[in-house]
């Protein structure tokens, strides 16, 4: 039985005023909705208060991303040390950062070993571009991306997987359930042709792109999707808690 699991990628949004007060209007309904874990990832100069806040409470914290040296003269940059004395998760190989700031497989794959080593809980993102799924390039690209991330990774314990195609991100236009889940079923296949199929079974394995109150539950009810890796909903506590609570609903029938 996987745990399904809700995490609020809230990308450059909030300044820490205000991602101060969207915890605030939430912490307490969602503390309180059980049978999914729930994730909240603001921007990096807001995890310390938010970390705060959410202390003593079923509500996890998470980063956006993560450099992959332990420490030195990397100007500006997070090291997964810094990072696994505050939070639990890391968001890595987000398709903005593949495309904004061209994070290649390599990086993206030291990126996941050096977080892995420092105890962190990576939420890997992989996913298709619209030219890609047109020319019916989903599971190559998406096999590809798997394999060059995880390269050397000898265990996926802690790991999470998001299938995040990138057409549906930020667009108004989520995949329908059951594309989702044909995708994401093909992500368990080849994990586990990596790691076996007791693994595979057991890892979580997210869709997200465009998810809302008003599409939740068709993702949810779907037998390989567990969970929702959610941007501009979960910028709204409202729509956050629908989408968790939706969440915990169907995981108890499920
Ligand atoms: P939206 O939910 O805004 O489409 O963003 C999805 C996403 O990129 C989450 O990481």
């Amino acid at each position: 039985m996987r745990v399904p699991l809700i995490a609020g990628n809230w990308k450059m949004n909030t300044t820490l005023s205000e991602a101060t007060e969207l915890v605030n209007k939430m912490l307490r309904e969602l503390d309180g909705v059980e049978n999914v874990d729930k994730v909240l990832c603001p921007p990096f100069i807001s995890l310390a208060a938010v970390g705060e806040l959410i202390k003593g409470s079923s509500i996890k914290l998470g980063a956006q991303n993560v450099y992959f040296e332990e420490k030195g003269a990397y100007t500006g940059e997070i090291s997964p040390l810094m990072l696994a004395d505050l939070c639990e998760f890391v968001i890595i190989g987000h398709s903005e950062r593949r495309q904004y700031f061209n994070e290649t497989g390599e990086i993206v794959n030291r990126k996941i070993v050096a977080a892995l080593k420092a105890g962190l809980k990576p939420i890997l993102c992989v996913g298709e571009r619209l030219e890609e799924n047109e020319a019916g390039r989903t599971e190559k690209v998406v096999t590809e991306q798997l394999n060059s991330s995880l390269a050397g990774v000898n265990s996926i314990n802690g790991l999470t997987i998001a299938y995040e195609p990138v057409w549906a991100i930020g667009t108004g236009k989520a995949a329908t359930g059951k594309q989702a889940n044909e995708t994401i079923g093909l992500i368990r296949r080849t994990i586990s042709k990596l790691y076996g199929e007791r693994i595979a079974q057991d890892l979580r394995i997210l869709y997200g792109g465009s998810v809302t109150a008003n599409n939740a539950t068709e993702f949810m009810q779907q037998p390989d999707i567990d969970g929702a890796l959610v941007g501009g909903a979960s910028l709204k506590a409202d729509q956050f808690l629908s989408i968790v609570n939706q969440t915990s609903e169907i995981s108890q029938i499920k």
